[in-house]
Parts: C-alpha cells; structure tokens; sequence
C-alpha cells in the first residue's frame, strides 16, 4: 500500500515538472493564437509552420537578447523563466500544430 502511495506521488510530481507542450503553450496562445496562427499584438511573424529548430533559435534569442525585432521586450519575460528542456518541448509542440 505504502508503496503504491509513493509511486502515485512521484507520478504526480514528474507531470508538474516536466509540463507538457500543450500546458506551457496556453500562455503564449493568449498573444500567438491556440494553434499559433497569428501575429501577436499584430507585430510578430506568424510562428505556425516554423520548424522546432528555428522556434528554439528564436526562443533562446529573447532568452539573451540576441533575437528580435521591435518588441522583444514583450518576449524577452515570456523565456525568461523556460529552460532548455521547456523550450525543447514547446517548440516540438509548435512544430506539431495544424
Ligand atoms: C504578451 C504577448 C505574448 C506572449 C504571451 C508570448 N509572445 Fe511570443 N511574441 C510576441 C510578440 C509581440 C513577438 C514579436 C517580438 C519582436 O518584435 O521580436 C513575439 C515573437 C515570438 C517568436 C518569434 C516570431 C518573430 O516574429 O520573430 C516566437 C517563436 C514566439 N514569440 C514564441 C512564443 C512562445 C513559445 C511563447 C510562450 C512561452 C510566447 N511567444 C508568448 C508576443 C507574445
């Protein structure tokens, strides 16, 4: 029984850290649109269709400032707190949207 307790606990801990795409996208979908078809706040390129290479390319470019066009700023706390293994699963999760 006691057993069975930790392996539900553990299931339960493991889903909160490695959150799914589908869970992390939901923030970014207020601004990019829930299958990422529009430009946010009308100024970004549209990201559906951007292969999981140059979502990351772009992500990690907010991230240190190297990447972005008059409203980086806007991005820049979006991946601020996004680590490598977040922005890996968002960005396979963008790739994959239809
Ligand atoms: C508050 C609105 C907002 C939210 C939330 C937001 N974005 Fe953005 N995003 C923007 C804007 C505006 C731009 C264009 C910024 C610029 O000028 O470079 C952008 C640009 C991008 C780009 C590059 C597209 C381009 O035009 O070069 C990617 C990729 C991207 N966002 C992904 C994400 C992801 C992933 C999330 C969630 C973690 C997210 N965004 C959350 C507003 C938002």
């Amino acid at each position: 029984m006691k057993k069975i307790a930790f392996l539900v606990g553990l299931m339960c801990a493991t889903s909160i850290f490695a959150a799914d795409g589908e869970t992390l996208f939901k923030v970014c979908a207020t601004c990019h649109g829930a299958k990422a078809e529009k430009s946010a706040l009308n100024k970004s390129q549209v990201i559906a269709g951007w292969d999981a290479a140059k979502i990351t390319a772009a992500l990690n470019g907010y991230k240190d400032g190297t990447y972005g066009g008059p409203l980086k700023g806007t991005m820049a706390p979006q991946v601020k707190n996004l680590d490598a293994n977040a922005i890996a699963t968002l960005a396979k999760y963008i790739e994959g949207l239809k």
